[in-house]
């Protein structure tokens, strides 16, 4: 897939090639959206300042053993002051897209109720600071940071999130709205449900599949209330939402792992996407997934579906997965890319440019799909700073692979109208705390120093290329 020099010169068609060389900007045609991506709680800092109310990651950090190293974002990249300089590298790189979330817990501190106009006012002077830049402001109303006071009665299991969402969406879609016009209603509900509620490693580190169910429907509920409620008050917004997909290959042609990889692929690629485009949950893969009828009510088929505008697709590696009597209900296992002899990432990530093309093919089958944005992608490396640099070849080589199988995907007629990197810079990377790097842009946390990596002074010659 790759199409950079350093990995096709050697061939035997090496002369042939070195032309076709490099990818360009211009490849991807001139309306192609190029941005940054990132999320209130891995950057923000100032968790206690201006009237923010606690979130259910303030509360997980504290408890022992939760995040690695004891790491915890009080303060984290400090860009709730540092905003201007960060924008202003991101400006500089040549992005014009930057996706931020809002903290759902700085702008109502109890989850529902009273508003926090200091809240409000940052994420004000945020908005217009990216517009006098000429930067185009995305919202993500929820990346994971519920607010404590909701959770304490019962979270993404109680129902009435779908009124308490709803509210919120409103207040910020009126507050927000007049400049604003790209909305993520929802970043990554897979990972709140899996990993929030049933693994239990990120917060509120819930565990038990009897969470999921419930939690997985409230959030379909809330990702389809938040479109609604959004358009309402900005018709003239572009609303999504971002979903985490990895392609889903199965360990061998064996009937049972070929089973246990198309339930792999319901759970990972089509439960949330199905039920907003009017498919339903993807029973027909996983049976088990029936019992999310016991939480549905009269008329939940029709609220859950919303025309989004665009589809968000994050993907960052793709899976090997195999039947497994050793993991009740869903029986089957992933077979760990560190067993299988290909390059990985510092989370353990299999690099798979391949994985990118395939995933894009997929979704692009769903009629129902106008647009695909990839609203993440990035990697993690072990970062050092000598004399001033960070020589990340692997992240760079990274995003040029990834992108050439977008550029492929595009070319074979996949409607991907833009790229957002994840990330400006590297930030609380959840439970992996400061360990994993995945900036353009290094931070030093004792001095909060940022100095722009490799991977970040590519993108800016790619962006700010003249044709
Ligand atoms: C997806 C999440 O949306 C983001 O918060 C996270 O940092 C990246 N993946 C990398 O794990």
């Amino acid at each position: 897939i790759s199409r950079n020099k350093e990995t096709v010169a050697s061939g035997p068609e090496a002369e042939n090639v070195q032309d076709s060389g490099e990818i360009t900007r211009a490849d991807f045609g001139e309306d192609f959206l190029w941005g940054v991506a990132t999320a209130a709680y891995q950057i923000e800092g100032a968790v206690n300042k201006d009237g923010r109310g606690d979130c259910i990651w303030d509360v997980f950090a504290k408890r022992p053993g939760k995040i690695k190293n004891g790491d915890h974002a009080v303060e984290s990249c400090d860009f709730y002051h540092r905003y201007e300089e960060d924008l202003a590298l991101a400006k500089s790189m040549g992005f014009g897209q930057f996706r931020f979330s809002i903290s759902w817990s700085r702008v109502i501190p109890k989850g529902h109720g009273e508003v926090n106009q200091q809240g409000i006012d940052f994420y004000n002077r945020l908005i217009d600071h990216c517009l006098s830049l000429g930067i185009e402001p995305w919202i993500t109303l929820y990346h994971w940071d519920l607010p404590q006071a909701l959770e304490v009665v019962g979270g993404w299991k109680n129902r009435k999130i779908v009124e308490w969402f709803a509210a919120y969406s409103e207040v910020c879609a009126k507050a927000f709205g007049d400049r604003v016009k790209n909305w993520v209603i929802m970043n990554e509900p897979m990972a709140t449900a899996g990993l929030g509620y049933t693994t239990g490693l990120h917060a509120p580190g819930k565990k038990g599949i009897w969470n999921f169910l419930p939690v997985v429907h409230h959030l379909a509920l809330c990702q389809a209330e938040g479109g609604r409620v959004v358009r309402k008050y900005v018709p003239d917004a572009r609303i999504g939402i971002a979903l985490s997909c990895s392609y889903v290959h199965p360990h061998s042609q064996n009937a049972a792992d070929i089973r246990a990889a198309k339930r792999a692929d319901a759970l990972m690629n089509r439960l949330f996407i199905e039920p907003a485009l009017g498919l339903g949950y993807p029973t027909d893969a996983f049976a088990f997934l029936t019992n999310l009828d016991r939480y549905k009510v009269h008329g939940d088929e029709e609220r859950l579906k919303f025309d989004f505008d665009f589809i968000g697709i994050q993907n960052y590696f793709s899976v090997v997965v195999r039947h497994s009597y050793l993991a009740p209900v869903v029986w089957l296992k992933e077979v760990p890319a560190n067993l299988r002899n290909v390059p990985v990432t510092k989370m353990g990530w299999e690099v798979n440019a391949d994985g990118m093309f395939r995933i894009l093919k997929q979704f692009a089958e769903y009629e129902g799909i106008k647009e695909i944005i990839v609203s993440e992608n990035g990697a993690a490396f072990d970062d050092v700073l000598i004399d001033g640099k960070v020589k990340d070849e692997k992240r760079l080589a990274f995003f040029k692979d990834y992108l050439s199988a977008i550029l492929k995907a595009k070319n074979a007629g996949v409607k991907v109208k833009g790229y957002l990197a994840w990330t400006l810079m590297d930030n609380f990377e959840w439970a992996e705390g400061y360990s994993a790097r995945f900036g353009l842009v290094y931070v030093d946390f004792k001095t909060q120093e940022r100095v722009v990596k490799d991977s970040g002074k590519w993108f800016s010659a790619f962006l700010n290329a003249k044709e």
